[in-house]
């Protein structure tokens, strides 16, 4: 699995991109509307293990997970995860690192890997969810054409507070029809 962007290499992540991974994932700012915790140099090892072969939709629950590479350094990654199969929805998400935001990246990954569920994979809607004090990710979705659909109002506990859900999505005719 690789593909190919203007400027970007995505690819499975793989062992020798401990030091890379760290140093965004392992950043609190980047872990700030994410779920998980800052990652420590004990997680990362395990954190690419574990995600090195998720590249194919294959069952209910399987998700692929590109590094983003940039002159041979990974500075981001992206993933496309499915729900069940029969529905054929696939969830985006992106975690980029600070020193490359701003430039674009984000969006060209997350874009190479919607064409990849629309265009390979034939899913029928793409969609992603987030904080909506992330205007960031916010407007990622929004470059990707992708309508919001719902503001959930404190739908759940989020780092030791009431969190509101933005959703986020596209549908396989809307990106058609936006490449005529
Ligand atoms: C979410 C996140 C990936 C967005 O990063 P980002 O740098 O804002 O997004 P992009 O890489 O797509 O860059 C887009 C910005 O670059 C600008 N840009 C500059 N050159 C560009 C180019 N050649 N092409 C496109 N955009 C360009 C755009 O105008 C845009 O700026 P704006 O948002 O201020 O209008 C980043 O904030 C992040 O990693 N956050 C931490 C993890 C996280 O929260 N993930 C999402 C969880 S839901």
């Amino acid at each position: 699995m690789r593909l190919i962007t203007d400027r970007l290499l995505l690819r499975p992540l793989r062992p020798g991109d401990e030091a890379d991974v760290l140093a965004y994932r392992g950043r609190a700012d980047v872990s700030r509307y994410l779920e998980s915790e800052p990652m420590t140099p004990g997680d990362v090892e395990g954190f690419i293990a574990e995600r090195a072969t998720a590249t194919s939709l294959d069952k209910d629950g399987d998700r692929i997970l590109l590094a983003a590479e940039l002159d041979g350094h990974v500075i981001g990654d992206v993933r496309l995860r499915a729900g069940r199969l029969e529905d054929a929805q696939g969830e985006l998400g992106w975690v980029f690192h600070p020193g490359h935001h701003g430039r674009g990246y984000a969006t060209e990954a997350a874009r190479a890997l919607m064409r990849l569920g629309f265009e390979d994979l034939g899913l029928h809607r793409v969609w992603a969810q987030l904080d909506p004090r992330n205007k960031a990710s916010a407007r990622v979705c929004e470059r990707l054409g992708m309508r919001q659909e719902a503001l959930l109002i404190e739908e759940s506990r989020f780092k030791g507070e009431w969190g509101d859900l933005a959703i986020y999505a596209l549908l396989a005719r809307e990106w058609t029809s936006t490449r005529k």
